[in-house]
């Protein structure tokens, strides 16, 4: 089902969507693991490896105690929150710290070691700092992820932790006025970085805010219409008589489930189990979407994300159908997986699985999240989206109730609220710049355009979703390499300005 929104880099990590989707999470795991393996071949090689590593010194990892209701200091329960400082490149006492916000998973130690964070941090001799978000990785009580325990998991609850995350570091290292803080995110920690400096201005002078979808939305339709728009893009490798063969093989799959001929579909697109119902048809229809989405939204980013790919299969394939069978094995390939599991009570004991692991996506924490504040259900009800009609609204709210017990309605209010008290697409701040890839379905949710001469939007041409935190690469199109250029000069411009104010 769905696909997370995000995919920091370097950072580890990824935004899920909601559904909980079984491929949808092989996906993210793979896309996790790349990125990690990337990160780590990104920084020895900006050291100079072996040569210079002998100069390394690593990152101080941490733990802080924080109060696990900022909200309530009547309550004293605690929790320890992970983090990093890489002290390399920091001109002491003055320089600026530029800080990496987590979310949607582990964090680690290249959230201060690789990305395009750092390679500003090096210019301008900040001190690089990275807070892992509470509930996810390793900044997490013993019993964090019962239901109970999970009531303290929130965007409001995180924007207090960098607060006093904030104080931690000053007083850690003498920090003053003239160390500006700046604050970088991706996907839904992107929006952590823009709500940072939206709630706290005192604290963070200018944020960068990558793939943010600002908006939240409980029916996010247009996830799937940019994945069409996508699939039909000729500079990617797409086509119309691509995304007419996807869409067609959709519907051959719904009138084959819809005739009961379901076991020729468990044959053909190995299914781990037998599907028994509806709610198994719709995992599996959602797990061959995933597919597409994953390609989309992480296109280029790794060796199973290729529209260019995907299309080119379905579009030589002796019919849609067989396109499709293509497309699931060569994904089966990619990722290691003898059979997809397509169980509903399979994906209902997945998201209920409260052991915690200190490493790799929080699946559960982010759809209690997408229950509890922002949606992004992708669904598939509206005319332009290209997969099974199964995927509705419905399939996935029903998620929140059978696995944390919140009702539609509650979801639905929590939505609104959240874009109330955030100013959704339209915040009004300063200093932030948001950064989008034109073929990223999360663009949608959101900024654009530009909202004052300070609140920037940039749009990128042909890149997916993230693409600016990487590292940079002499293989970075043309229309990347501009949109680097900028956030750097708006970076250096700000910095200077608040030199001049001093
Ligand atoms: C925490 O609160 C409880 C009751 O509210 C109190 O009994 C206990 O002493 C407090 N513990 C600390 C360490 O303050
Ligand atoms: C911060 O200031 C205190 C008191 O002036 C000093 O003892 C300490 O070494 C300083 N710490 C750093 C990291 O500069
Ligand atoms: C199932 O579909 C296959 C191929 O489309 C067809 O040959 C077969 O007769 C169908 N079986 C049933 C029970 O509809
Ligand atoms: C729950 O998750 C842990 C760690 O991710 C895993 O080792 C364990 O097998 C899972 N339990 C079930 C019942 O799936
Ligand atoms: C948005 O603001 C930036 C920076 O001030 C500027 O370069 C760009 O031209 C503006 N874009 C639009 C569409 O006005
Ligand atoms: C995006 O880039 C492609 C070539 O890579 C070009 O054909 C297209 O016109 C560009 N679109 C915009 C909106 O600039």
């Amino acid at each position: 089902m769905m696909i997370t929104l995000g995919l920091q880099l370097l950072l580890v990590l990824l935004l899920g969507g909601a559904d909980g989707g079984w491929n949808q999470r092989q996906i993210r795991k793979k896309v996790h693991q790349l990125r990690e393996v990337q990160n780590y071949k990104d920084f020895y090689s900006r050291l100079g490896f072996p040569k210079a590593a002998s100069l390394y010194v690593p990152p101080i990892e941490g733990f802080l105690t924080q109060p696990l209701d900022h909200f309530n200091r009547r309550n004293n329960d605690t929790y320890r929150q992970r983090y990093w400082i890489n002290e390399e490149f920091w001109k002491r006492p003055d320089g600026p710290v530029f800080l990496l916000i987590g979310g949607e998973g582990a964090e680690s130690e290249f959230s201060v070691l690789a990305g395009e964070h750092v390679e500003l941090a090096q210019k301008h001799q900040a001190l690089l700092v990275a807070l892992e978000h509470r509930y996810y990785g390793a900044s997490i009580n013993q019993d964090g992820l019962t239901l109970e325990a999970m009531r303290f998991l929130s965007s409001q609850q995180a924007l207090a932790d960098l607060a006093s995350f904030h104080l931690f570091v000053s007083q850690k290292y003498n920090l003053t006025q003239k160390n500006p803080w700046m604050s970088f995110g991706g996907s839904y920690p992107g929006s952590l970085s823009a709500w940072f400096r939206l709630k706290f201005p005192h604290l963070v002078y200018a944020a960068v805010a990558s793939s943010a979808p600002v908006r939240a939305e409980l029916d996010f339709t247009d996830y799937n219409k940019v994945v069409a728009q996508s699939l039909s893009d000729p500079v990617i490798g797409g086509s119309s008589k691509c995304l007419n063969r996807v869409r067609k093989s959709f519907q051959e799959v719904d009138s084959m489930l819809h005739a009961g001929n379901v076991s020729k579909l468990e044959r053909d697109f190995s299914s781990c189990s037998p599907l028994q119902g509806p709610d198994d048809y719709t995992e599996f229809v959602s797990n061959l979407a995933d597919i597409f989405m994953g390609a989309v939204q992480y296109n280029m980013e790794s060796p199973g994300s290729d529209v260019r790919k995907i299309c080119g299969h379905m579009v030589s394939a002796q019919s849609a159908y067989e396109g499709l069978r293509i497309v699931n094995s060569m994904y089966m390939d990619y990722i290691g997986l003898k059979c997809v599991e397509n169980s509903h009570e399979k994906a209902l004991s997945d998201l209920g699985n409260t052991t915690l692991s200190a490493v790799g996506v929080g699946e559960r924490q982010w759809y209690y999240q997408t229950c509890t504040e922002f949606g992004y259900y992708q669904t598939c009800g509206d005319g332009s989206c290209p997969f099974s009609r199964l995927i509705t609204l419905k399939s996935q709210l029903d998620l929140c109730t059978e696995v944390f017990q919140i009702p539609p309605e509650s979801v639905h209010q929590s939505v609104q609220f959240t874009n109330e008290f955030y100013g959704a697409d339209h915040p009004k701040s300063s200093r932030i710049i948001f950064v989008n890839g034109d073929i990223d379905p999360w663009h949608a949710l959101s900024v654009l355009k530009n909202q004052s001469r300070s609140e920037i939007a940039i749009f990128i041409n042909g890149t997916a979703h993230c693409a600016n935190m990487n590292p940079s690469r002499s293989s970075d199109p043309p229309s990347l390499q501009k949109a680097r250029e900028e956030i750097a000069d708006k970076i250096a411009e700000w910095l200077q300005s608040v030199r001049r104010t001093e």
